[in-house]
């Protein structure tokens, strides 16, 4: 997308920071990035700019001549790129370097840590609403390790105390599975580069989860997967998005019951998700605050109002889009369109 009143970005040195600032300014439609350099061809920042389709060059003079650059960031940390700079620069261009450039870095850097923290903060409030629904999963096989352990207690007949025994490992299985479901959920968001990620797989998995924080009475379930949707990102982000709008759905079909449909198409390797709810909707005026932080009409000890707003703010670190159609009493839809960043080609400028 070009808008006029866009501010024309050039970014020098690709290392971790130029990397940074690429990844955070990428998300803000009023800046363009017109291209990003680095000697190094292998600089970490250069794969990151080919995926996002920003232009990439080794030709520091071309990048900051052309293209109408509005700001220079340098983030090489190189003294001579300074000197170079103030005798090159387009007059009509502000450059950013040294220390402002690294206090930027730092602010990027922060910023980071505290979107993990709330993230993580929102996932463990919620965790506190799983309790009755673990409780639950558990009490049953632990109901029926009892049985059979009293029946074992008394039965002479070994066949059957072997199938008893088999029972019994069976429900141990289940019950250790929830728990594994739970810690993996629960942990902090591994850091890893991002992979490509089975959407429907992730999708599964996240209604096992959603089944604890929430009661799936009367909710019919159906699933159209496209075979192949995977999109690029933080599995572990990914998983904490899609348990997010489950849960939001049930929520909305709490006391009237519902249909829940989970959908992904891919085409063009464009990969769309859809979870739809015939819940009490979102009312019109609301749909503006509902990714404000905090915004929630839960009650208290119910909702934290963080859960949009952290599905939003993974969303667009994965490059993807997200949309919402809601009709009061008829429900709601969750749209996230992820397109497809295989890289093509090498966006070179020189
Ligand atoms: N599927 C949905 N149907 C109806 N309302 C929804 C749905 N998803 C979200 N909302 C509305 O958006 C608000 C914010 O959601 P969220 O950020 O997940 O916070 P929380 O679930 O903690 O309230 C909810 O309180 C609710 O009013
Ligand atoms: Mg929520």
């Amino acid at each position: 997308m070009q808008r006029s009143d866009q501010t024309k970005v050039a970014i020098l040195g690709a290392g971790r920071g130029g990397r940074a600032l690429l990844d955070l300014l990428h998300q803000i439609p009023s800046i363009e990035i017109v291209g990003i350099a680095d000697r190094d061809p292998d600089a970490p920042g250069l794969q990151r700019a080919r995926e996002l389709r920003v232009p990439v060059t080794t030709n520091v003079p071309n990048l900051i001549g052309n293209y109408g650059v509005s700001l220079i960031m340098d983030v090489t940390g190189d003294p001579e790129m300074e000197t170079y700079l103030h005798v090159h620069k387009p007059p009509t261009a502000d450059i950013l370097s040294g220390s402002a450039s690294r206090l930027l870095w730092e602010l990027v850097q922060h910023e980071s840590k505290l979107e993990a923290e709330l993230l993580q903060s929102e996932k463990l409030a919620g965790i506190g609403s799983f309790a009755a629904g673990v409780a639950h999963d558990i009490n049953n096989p632990l109901q029926l390790i009892l049985g059979l352990a009293e029946n074992l207690a008394e039965e002479r007949d070994l066949t059957a105390v072997h199938e008893q025994a088999r029972d019994i490992i069976e429900a141990v299985k289940r019950t250790s599975a929830i728990c594994q479901d739970l810690t993996r959920y629960s942990r902090r968001a591994s850091p890893h580069e991002d992979v490509m990620v089975s959407v429907n797989g992730k999708l599964d998995e996240a209604l096992k989860i959603a089944r604890y924080a929430s009661s799936f009475h009367d909710i019919e379930m159906i699933k159209h997967y496209q075979p192949g949707a995977a999109v690029k990102g933080n599995p572990d982000e990914l998983l904490h998005v899609l348990v997010n709008l489950i849960t939001n759905a049930v929520h909305a079909m709490e006391r009237v019951g519902g249909t829940l449909t989970l959908e992904t198409t891919l085409l063009d390797g464009q990969v769309d998700v859809r979870i739809s709810d015939t819940g009490c909707g979102i009312a019109p005026d609301q749909i503006p605050e509902i990714f404000e932080p905090f915004f929630t009409t839960k009650a208290p000890g119910k909702g934290t109002g963080l859960g949009l707003y952290n599905v939003k703010t993974i969303v667009n670190k994965m490059h993807g889009m997200i949309a919402v159609d809601s009709q009061l009493d008829k429900g709601t839809t969750f749209t996230l369109t992820f397109p497809n960043v295989e890289p093509v080609g090498q966006g070179c400028l020189s």
